[in-house]
């Protein structure tokens, strides 16, 4: 069908505005997997969309093309107002949650538009409101029920949630979700990445249910300056100024009562004189239950420790802490993908575990919740990032907003979680002006949204060559707004030679904790060759044995999380028979082998010769 002069008039008048997606509508309700919800996971019926066809209805006026409203085929001829092409009942399915790429080979590289559709039986309850909740859709998404738009999305890594209490109705409902990967400049990430877009709804749906007054927002964190003192609040949605709000930890039969503001919200004061905390050695997890006079409950599994900075050492609970860690990527074991399932995330901290972990960077976006409820439960600390990667449009103020409510979304629904000890707003972004304020604004909102935790970035470091080696020299500006620098290196793979270790000295222009956020090198597993042959795994191991001393050297490192725990999926890395679309830095390979690097690293972690707590 061709446009017809006026249309394509229309279109190309349009502003770009028109085809921007704002986050609109939408909510995040925390501590959701506490919730009782139905879960709406499984086979929903998909269409490919390329054109986005069904999102900008620029057709032949007589064309009926609405993807979302469920179109029925005409009764008779003389209720046929035009062809009805929209049939999601007979169309293919794909799993929900799931990312599209590794469901379908003709989906492996789409980037575009892609609409689900699935119905579901429900019965509204009086006295409640129904939110249609998603643990992520990468990148954006629009939400109808029953012909009825009811939110939309931007992030591709963070839950949102949409009042669906309006739309929905007795019986079968028909809900509608648009997704859209494809990427655009100034998105966050932006245009480039080392990691596959995988599309689509890549986490759990469900439909969940919370009183018209309910829990929406609570913190309970341990005093850095009293270890029996629990300070926070509790915000109830929907309550009156004075109602009262009761937080309770049945083990320790402690209770205590506050009352409304004028916002819905309360400070909360509890004294627990004999408290464990939590730690990597004893990952202690109370339940603690928030009730507000409306009726609503919520429990939530939450362990108290403290962390804080005490010149170049990084304290918890008042101990300095090494963090021995490991960057970690959501792609699936085996199976490859977005990481959807608490088998994907049991296999990957597993495997931290065993190469002797107390620490994993969650690169490069916030992972499935899953991951930090797990971690809690091991006592793996977590270092957890939002996708500020590489060169985003730091002058844009619209993207700063992208950034900014990525932030928050991550803080919303993690900020219970103890493992999380520090929360990451970039990674290897260009020194310019722009982006030290980009990035100084990021920081300080993170400690304004959450003053209980430390905030880094991994950073790139200059070099110069010296008469004897050459110095890493730590001076990016952006340092001066963090708690804990991160740096980026990549010494025996990207620069000189894994010896060139031996005489690098680093410089670093901060008395602050340093964490070497980055450094490995690829091997494809099961390649084997001498010491100086690339991408085989002897050579990657030779990386590791020159790192390990030169990074001992360093006095300020406070820890470590090398690139990277398994194989992952980049359209980058495009090596015939070596790369074959995968990055190959992993300690160990999509299939789970083991390369020699990871038992280097593993022997220096598992005796000590690698970071000290003092
Ligand atoms: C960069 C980047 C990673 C990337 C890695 C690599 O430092 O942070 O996302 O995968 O280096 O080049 O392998």
């Amino acid at each position: 069908m061709s446009f017809r002069p006026n249309l394509l008039a229309l279109l190309l008048a349009l502003p770009a505005s028109a085809f921007a997606v704002q986050t609109a509508n939408t909510t995040l309700l925390v501590d959701i997997d506490h919730r009782p919800a139905l879960s709406l996971d499984g086979d929903w019926h998909v269409i490919v969309d390329p054109y986005a066809d069904g999102l900008y209805n620029f057709h032949h006026e007589l064309l009926q093309h609405g993807y979302f409203d469920n179109p029925q085929q005409p009764a008779s001829p003389a209720q046929d107002h035009g062809p009805v092409e929209i049939n999601f009942s007979g169309m293919p399915t794909l799993k929900v949650p799931g990312d599209w790429n590794t469901q379908r080979p003709d989906l492996f590289y789409y980037e575009g538009l892609l609409w689900y559709q699935r119905n579901f039986d429900y019965t509204p309850k009086v006295g409640t409101r129904a939110f249609l909740h998603f643990g992520a859709v990468n990148y954006q998404s629009f939400v109808w029920v029953n012909g009825k738009k009811v939110c939309e999305h931007e992030g591709g890594y963070t839950p949102f949630d949409c009042d669906a209490t309006a739309a929905l109705h007795a019986g079968s409902n028909f809900v509608v979700v648009a997704a859209d990967n494809t990427r655009h400049a100034d998105d966050v990430p932006t245009l480039q990445t080392d990691w596959w877009n995988y599309g689509g709804i890549t986490r759990d749906v469900s439909l969940v249910e919370v009183p018209t007054q309910f829990i929406d927002d609570f913190d309970l964190h341990l005093s850095r300056t009293d270890h029996t003192l629990l300070e926070g609040y509790v915000h109830v949605e929907g309550a009156p100024a004075g109602s009262r709000v009761t937080v309770s930890i049945p083990e320790l039969h402690l209770k205590t009562e506050a009352t409304l503001d004028a916002n819905s919200r309360a400070a909360i004061s509890l004294h627990a004189a004999n408290l464990t905390l939590w730690s990597p050695q004893s990952p202690k997890l109370y339940t603690v239950v928030f009730s507000a006079a409306g009726g609503d409950s919520l429990a939530d599994d939450i362990g108290f420790r403290t962390v804080e900075v005490r010149g170049t050492q990084i304290l918890l609970n008042g101990q300095p802490i090494f963090l021995r860690g490991v960057s970690v990527h959501a792609e699936a074991p085996i199976r490859t993908g977005r990481a959807v399932s608490q088998q994907d995330v049991d296999t990957l901290l597993g495997w931290a575990q065993e190469l002797g972990c107390n620490f994993v960077r969650l690169a490069h976006y916030p992972h499935d919740q899953r991951m930090t409820r797990t971690a809690d439960r091991l006592g793996i600390l977590v270092w957890s990032e939002i996708p500020d990667y590489w060169a985003l449009q730091f002058d844009n103020p619209a993207v700063l907003e992208k950034s900014k409510q990525q932030l928050g979304e991550m803080v919303r629904r993690d900020r219970d979680k103890a493992s999380i000890i520090l929360w990451s707003v970039a990674n290897e972004t260009p020194n310019t002006e722009p982006r030290t304020r980009y990035l100084t604004t990021m920081a300080n909102l993170a400690r304004e949204l959450d003053p209980t935790r430390l905030v880094t970035a991994a950073l790139l470091v200059r070099t110069e060559k010296t008469a004897t080696g050459s110095n890493k020299i730590v001076d990016d500006p952006l340092g001066a707004a963090l708690d804990v620098i991160g740096t980026n290196e990549y010494i025996g793979w990207y620069e000189q030679k894994p010896a060139g270790a031996d005489t690098t000295n680093w410089d670093i222009r901060y008395q602050k904790p340093l964490i070497m956020s980055e450094f490995g090198g690829d091997a494809r597993a099961g390649l084997h060759g001498a010491a100086d042959q690339r991408w085989t795994e002897e050579y990657q191991a030779e990386i590791y044995r020159h790192q390990l001393p030169m990074l001992n050297r360093i006095p300020q490192l406070r820890g470590m999380t090398p690139w990277v725990l398994m194989d992952f999926r980049s359209p980058r890395r495009t090596l015939p028979g070596i790369q074959d679309n995968y990055n190959r830095k992993g300690l160990i390979s999509d299939q789970g082998q083991h390369k020699q690097a990871f038992y280097v690293l593993q022997h220096a972690y598992k005796t000590g010769t690698v970071g000290k707590d003092e």
